[in-house]
């Protein structure tokens, strides 16, 4: 049985997340009401534009987003118009005027979180955000709730759509970068300012959301390492296959002695991982928890209606606690605001890991044994060695190293003094490699 008073939500934003929130919840209303025990109502729209995807019929639409967030009538604003500057005054409006929120925007709960939280907890209203990460996965919720009894010691997630739609391309099909990357924009999946995915931006947003949640740390995204994947040339992508690897982008948060390690790059990882299949856009992230064990979350990471989907089991779960006391509401971050650890971030140059390199070296007697010579005196092993054959007309070889796992210095070091020999050309290539074993 549905309550008879039903719940009225504004949409702020009728983009690609927006227009298929409105069209979900309409095609669905019948379902949706039956779980969240009352009927969900849009009651306005605040939109720049119509959509000719969205009809909205007799719906209200107004031009000015903050209309909404003053529409006494509305009990949930629904913020998916993007980007930081708007959005938080929009947010932090809404808040103030008692409203619940409800976002996909991954920027501004990275970047603005501890202060939106904040204001909530003030006012006693609730802020949910499962589409902020990973799209359609209800990954928030899973390591929020379904993973409460454990000590989270790692998690590893491709959480990029586009970036993984790239690398894909460019193993599957040899396609050019920008070709595959002008696809992703036109299916609708990239940032609005493409540079947030391929330079791991986005990722990063997404990275330090599931590290709050996971670690109960306050957010602090200017902590996060950050490399995207335009610097992954064609060729490696091919040497790691003849190794046994694939490359995709990673978010890694780990938990190790010293600190945490949030960081966000291209990896090696051994192909016959499960993640290591998730294909084209597609998003998956590896959780290990000390009870658990690792799970994996995979689903579509990006698109309207799967991020959709997450927007609208957001706004269920409020529709259900809306009259409840805020304590007996789940926790933004997982842990209560008052419960949240200040174990440090670690710096890049703390991080431990193996390396895979790529050296271009003079085909000569002894330059191996220089390069050989100069890891060994930095304590770091060699797991693997291949040197190539000489492309024709060539006296550079291509010789690649998988290393032990290190300290992030040494490589740096080690890479440092490799570059410094005469008989190796030009920079040494470096991916860092994990094995993600369980
Ligand atoms: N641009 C993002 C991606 C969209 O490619 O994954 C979903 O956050």
């Amino acid at each position: 049985m549905t309550d008879l008073n039903p719940v009225r939500v504004g949409i702020c934003g009728l983009g690609t997340v927006g227009s298929g929130t409105f069209n979900v919840l309409k095609r669905n209303a019948e379902v949706i009401a039956a779980r969240a025990g009352c009927q969900i109502v849009v009651e306005q729209i605040g939109a720049r534009r119509d959509n000719a995807n969205c009809p909205t019929g007799d719906v209200d639409i107004t031009r000015d987003v903050f209309a909404v967030a003053e529409n006494p009538n509305i009990q949930i604003l629904v913020e998916l118009i993007g980007g930081t500057t708007t959005a938080r005054e929009l947010v932090l409006r809404a808040i103030n005027n008692g409203k619940h929120v409800v976002t996909a925007n991954k920027a501004l709960i990275a970047q603005y979180g501890n202060e939106i939280f904040a204001a909530a907890e003030k006012r006693g209203v609730s802020v949910a955000f499962e589409a902020a990460v990973a799209g359609g996965i209800p990954v928030i919720k899973a390591i929020r709730e379904g993973l409460a009894a454990n000590r989270i010691e790692w998690l590893a997630g491709i959480i990029n759509g586009t970036s993984n739609f790239i690398l894909t391309e460019m193993r599957e099909k040899k396609r050019p970068f920008a070709d595959v990357l002008k696809e992703a924009q036109a299916l609708g999946y990239a940032e609005a300012d493409p540079t947030f995915d391929v330079e791991g931006i986005d990722a990063s947003h997404k990275l330090m959301i599931l590290a709050s949640i996971a670690f109960g740390i306050p957010l602090q995204f200017d902590k996060v390492y950050t490399e995207g994947i335009t610097r992954i040339a064609p060729i490696d992508v091919e040497y790691a296959e003849q190794l046994g690897y694939r490359i995709k982008s990673l978010g890694i948060a780990s938990r190790v002695e010293k600190g945490i390690e949030l960081r966000v790059h291209p990896t090696l990882i051994p192909e016959k991982r499960l993640i290591a299949n998730v294909n084209g856009v597609m998003n998956a992230v590896l959780v290990k928890g000390d009870a658990m064990g690792p799970t994996l979350y995979y689903g579509p990471g990006a698109g309207s209606e799967p991020t959709a989907s997450s927007v609208i089991a957001d706004i269920v779960d409020v529709a259900r606690t809306l009259n409840a006391d805020p304590k007996h509401r789940v926790p933004y971050l997982a842990f209560q605001q008052n419960s949240l650890s200040d174990v440090p971030v670690l710096s890049i140059d703390d991080v431990v890991s193996s390396y895979y390199l790529r050296i271009s070296a003079h085909d000569k007697p002894g330059v191996l044994s220089r390069v050989a010579q100069i890891l060994s005196d930095l304590g770091i092993s060699i797991e693997a060695l291949i040197q190539k054959e000489p492309a024709p007309n060539q006296d550079h070889v291509p010789v690649i190293i998988l290393t032990n796992r290190t300290q992030e210095r040494l490589i740096d070091s080690a890479i440092a003094q490799i570059e410094a020999l005469d008989s190796i050309d030009g920079a040494v290539v470096r991916i860092r490699v994990e094995s993600l074993a369980g």
